[in-house]
């Protein structure tokens, strides 16, 4: 720690050398806030997600008393309203206008990839605290970009393996878009591995609600399973949808996130589903179970695996820091100290791939009453292949 008296000096010298300091970002690093940019959906579909990551992020640094490595943390907040059209003008506002240290989104993979190229060309540090997108740790990954999510791939891989316990045929339905298609290409392969086969793939456009149409196409197929891949407010009205249609009990429903955060709203529709995410419900470990509890008593709602994401985006960010005591110009520290981080999180034991993705246990779940239940591992410290990242 720099620590110089003052008091024996020439006013002239104590002011040169202040700025001195101050140029150098010693003493301007204790001081000043660090300001996390907050590039998140608090509108549309997505909303709900949004607001859930954000809370998760903000409990770890009021844990920590409002601050990362000593600073104060100072919050830039967007809504992204996850439209991939507005993202580029967006991320560059919290770069480039509001100078922040780094940028913490989002929700929607499109959103996303923009975000990382905004990041990529201007340096700045980001975390993911959703966005499965592949490229992101893949073709387009970065020294200075990382995930505390998942990658579309891990949760639909390991939904593959769990359907192709039970079932020889399905069809998948999903939006089409970047998370669709990945998500399905990772189911694909984990049910092939099972000695599944899918049949057919159905999607619409994002984020279109007007399923009917697939649902029946469904029926007239009958595969031994189905396999979804719509999310937020979308899958409320899609879980609801499968079971007036009369689908739930002839042809079992499988997802990841299908049933995450909204099992109060799907209802009885959603009771018995069976999913695969890196979270569930009252997963035991002490971590966990702090979380919730500090969760229920700063929001008085229960915490899902957008709340442990943001949680965890927050984590990995003072981990950087702490090594470097809060000195944000010492990036390639901060970067070294984030990539070998190996964090506790609340969905169990947290490290990353080279390509800075999580590497995470899969949990095989059960919808009961208001709860997405484990009942075991579907694979344990799961990494995505990223054969495309070259840091
Ligand atoms: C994505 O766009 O990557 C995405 C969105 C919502 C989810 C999961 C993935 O629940």
């Amino acid at each position: 720690m720099l620590s110089i008296s003052f008091r024996h000096m020439p006013a002239r010298i104590t002011t040169a050398l202040a700025l001195t300091l101050l140029a150098s970002g010693a003493i301007a690093q204790s001081s000043d806030p660090i300001k996390v940019g907050l590039m998140l959906p608090t509108s549309g579909t997505f909303a709900e997600l949004g607001k859930t990551v954000v809370n998760g992020f903000k409990l770890y640094v009021s844990e920590n008393g409002g601050k990362l490595a000593g600073r104060t943390v100072q919050y830039v907040e967007l809504d992204d309203e996850s439209d991939p059209s507005k993202a580029n003008e967006n991320a560059n506002k919290l770069v480039k206008r509001d100078r922040v240290d780094v940028l913490v989104g989002t929700i929607h993979s499109g959103v996303a990839m923009t975000m990382a190229r905004v990041a990529r060309d201007t340096n700045t540090l980001m975390i993911v605290p959703n966005a499965g997108a592949a490229e992101i740790t893949g073709a387009m990954c970065a020294p200075n970009v990382f995930r505390t999510s998942f990658s579309n791939w891990q949760p639909g891989y390991a939904s593959g393996l769990l359907a192709a316990r039970k079932h020889k045929t399905a069809v998948t339905i999903s939006w089409k878009y970047a998370a669709g298609d990945e998500s399905v290409r990772g189911f694909r392969e984990g049910f092939e591995k099972g000695g599944g086969k899918v049949i057919k793939d159905l999607n619409l456009p994002f984020p279109n609600v007007e399923f009917q149409p697939l649902l029946t196409e469904l029926a007239t197929i009958k595969p031994e399973a189905a396999y979804v891949f719509v999310a937020g407010a979308g899958q409320v009205k899609f879980v609801r949808d499968y079971a007036a249609a009369g689908l739930k009990n002839n042809i079992p429903l499988y997802g990841a996130f299908i049933t995450e955060g909204t099992l109060a709203a799907q209802g009885e529709s959603a009771s018995g589903l069976q999913t695969a995410l890196h979270y569930a419900d009252g997963l035991k470990n002490p971590k966990n179970d702090a979380f919730i509890a500090s969760y229920k008593n700063t929001f008085n709602a229960t915490p899902d695996v957008f709340a442990v994401q943001g949680y965890d985006a927050a984590q990995l960010f003072a981990a950087g820091l702490n090594a470097v005591k809060g000195d944000t110009k010492k990036k390639a520290e901060m970067i070294k100290a984030m990539e070998i981080a190996k964090l506790e999180s609340p969905r169990g034991p947290l490290s990353f791939s080279k390509s800075h993705n999580p590497i995470q246990d899969m949990y095989a779940r059960v919808a009961t009453g208001n709860q997405n239940v484990m009942t075991d591992v579907i694979v344990k410290a799961l990494a995505d292949p990223s054969p495309d990242c070259k840091i």
